[in-house]
């Protein structure tokens, strides 16, 4: 395809604004695929990310479209919107040249999709505003047109109007894309530069990596080389995905596709790198893309230790797709043998437990999430601690810091005060506050990543009833007095309960945990004694009482099924116990301890 005719372009937006459903249209509305294959958020294969109605890993697609009979090809990127997943935007911006920034007719412009906005700015990509949604009877078409144009500062004159559930709108979107969205610019007869914008694990042909060709052209059989990784491979497949899987000889300037490398291991093809020809010597690497680090760490135990293996041999499986999950092996003496894993925020964490709960059917117990600390030693040394048990005795530590970030939070101007409250709560420093008109403001805090990571957002979404929203993005880590506090069941320290907290809100948390553990504890044929310290103090002490817990007290009226199905509910819960010494606790006690920030 002759470059001038391609339009390579990503969907941006703000979590559920409706990017999914567009990209559906455009697939129906090409042709390309029928009616009888379409069903909701074709992209999102995972289950999970149907059922949750997100999109967690990019899609790319080549659909051949006529427009004025002119043929094209539009090569869509499907991106995710949460927050944790920002990653993923930034690398498939890169191998754009447009971007329809995607916004519902109701909810407005959000903190996300002002901050991808500005990055495809920065980017110099030409944004195409696209307002979905306006088949609902609140839309406020000249609101959030208004609201684009002085915020982001791009004109909405000519802004789509479409919904993405009926599908009006679609057409003038297909040829604004044509029209308005430039071809890319490369040299056919330049040497090979390919960009990587990602890459997947195939068991039976390796390592998969999805490029975009910057110049020149690659073909099946040439041997090549990653920039970065200095690893050669010969082109063992090219092809693209309509979305089905169609096989071609060779990908030239302009074009995106896969490349099936045949290498086994996703180190050698690191997302971001370059792939030039294997004897082009000096070639310089295309832009590359930050490493991703993790962000939230915590331990995943199998319940049963006899399952460790398979534990570990679906966690290789599953960061060969993924490299920002990252896992080491760890013990606890009471969980036993596990691994303690990096994920990129909570809701990663979540779709990783549930993929190996319900893909490989393992039976886990997870521990409290934790970020990453820097501890410095009185003997100059410095550590990086990741899980609380790894934390030094408190004698040997000199200061400690953790990781802090730039919180942007876009709310209408009458939250403000719930918003700075919130923040100074959470041990924020305000940095600024932009009015951008009358209606709306920016507010910019620095804040430590703990604070944000656990329950912030819902904290936002409730003050706001639901209008702000945010983002952040990573920072130095801050000097800070952390305490990690043991919990302790009949005066055995469980290991796998420990946490790291600031010093000023230890005790409170402390306390916080002992109650909730004390309500997650059925009663037993003993009492219990459940108690917070800090280096070795007892600082908080709750009792479980030995009788059985009547779960059917909630019921005050005579209604014999409810009761039957608590029981029954309480049957369940009961198999699914961990044994710690001789107190029997259930396994979703880790988890639930989550909630005790929601509490603070
Ligand atoms: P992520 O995949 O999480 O980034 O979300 P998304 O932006 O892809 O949103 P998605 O397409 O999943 O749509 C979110 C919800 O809005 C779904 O329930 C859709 O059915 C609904 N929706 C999308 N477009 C329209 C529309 O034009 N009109 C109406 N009424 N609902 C829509």
């Amino acid at each position: 395809m002759n470059v001038a005719n391609i339009r390579n372009f990503s969907i941006i937006a703000h979590v559920n604004h409706g990017k999914s459903t567009i990209a559906d249209r455009i697939l129906e509305q090409t042709g390309s695929i029928s009616k009888r294959e379409m069903k909701e958020q074709y992209l999102d294969n995972m289950d999970i990310e149907r059922e949750r109605g997100i999109t967690i890993k990019s899609q790319t697609v080549c659909l051949n479209v006529v427009i004025n009979s002119n043929e094209f090809i539009f090569n869509l990127i499907d991106t995710p919107g949460h927050v944790d997943f920002g990653y993923e935007v930034s690398r498939s911006l890169s191998a754009c040249e447009g971007a329809l920034l995607v916004v519902d007719a109701v909810q407005g412009i959000e903190a996300q999709t002002l901050s991808t906005a500005f990055l495809a700015l920065k980017n110099n990509i030409k944004i195409i505003p696209v307002i979905n949604k306006i088949d609902l009877p609140n839309a406020n078409l000249n609101k959030v047109k208004n609201d684009i144009a002085n915020i982001i500062g791009i004109d909405t004159c000519n802004a789509v109007l479409v919904s993405g559930k009926y599908g009006s709108g679609i057409d003038d979107l297909l040829v604004s894309i044509a029209q308005r969205i430039p071809a890319p610019v490369g040299m056919i007869n330049n040497e090979l530069q390919a960009l990587v914008f990602d890459s997947w694990f195939d068991s039976y042909k390796g390592i998969i990596v999805l490029v975009k060709i910057v110049n020149g052209i690659i073909k099946k059989g040439n041997l090549v080389r990653f920039i970065y990784s200095n690893k050669s491979f010969v082109v063992q497949e090219i092809g693209v995905f309509t979305p089905h899987i169609k096989f071609l000889s060779k990908l030239s300037t302009g074009e995106v596709g896969f490349v099936v490398t045949n290498i086994k291991e996703i180190k050698y093809a690191k997302v971001g790198d370059t792939i030039v020809n294997h004897q082009a010597k000096n070639m310089k690497s295309l832009i590359g893309f930050n490493d991703i680090k993790p962000n939230v760490f915590a331990g995943i135990f199998p319940n049963n230790n006899t399952c460790f293996n398979d534990l570990r041999t679906v966690l290789e499986k599953l960061s060969l797709n993924d490299a920002s999950l990252i896992f080491e092996h760890e013990t606890s003496t009471v969980l036993g043998l596990g691994f303690r894993c990096g994920f990129l925020g909570l809701l990663h964490m979540d779709v990783i437990i549930e993929r190996l709960e319900r893909e490989f059917h393992l039976d886990l117990v997870i521990t409290f999430p934790t970020v990453m600390y820097n501890v410095f030693l009185k003997t100059g040394r410095k550590i990086v601690v990741d899980n609380p048990i790894c934390m030094p005795d408190s004698s040997l530590i000199d200061y400690c810091s953790e990781p802090y970030v730039l919180v942007k939070i876009y709310s209408p101007v009458k939250y403000i005060g719930g918003i700075i409250a919130l923040c100074q709560n959470k041990r924020g420093l305000q940095i600024n506050i932009d009015y951008l008109n009358n209606m709306y403001v920016m507010i910019y805090y620095e804040l430590p990543l703990s604070e944000v990571i656990f329950d912030f957002f819902n904290k936002l979404k409730s003050l706001s009833q639901g209008y702000a929203s945010f983002n952040y993005e990573l920072l130095e880590h801050k000097k800070s007095e952390l305490v990690k506090v043991d919990i302790l069941l009949n005066h055995n320290r469980i290991d796998a309960l420990s946490f790291i907290v600031h010093k000023s809100i230890a005790r409170k948390k402390g306390k916080l945990c002992c109650t909730k553990i004390k309500d997650l504890i059925s009663r037993q044929q003993f009492s219990i004694a459940v108690q917070a310290s800090i280096n070795n103090k007892i600082i908080v002490r709750e009792n479980v009482s030995s009788l059985r817990k009547n779960v059917t007290s909630k019921c005050y009226g005579g209604d014999i099924t409810r009761k039957r199905k608590l029981l029954e509910k309480q049957k369940k819960g009961k198999k699914k116990m961990k044994q710690i010494g001789n107190v029997k606790i259930p396994h979703s006690l880790f988890l639930s301890l989550l909630t005790v920030y929601e509490y603070s």
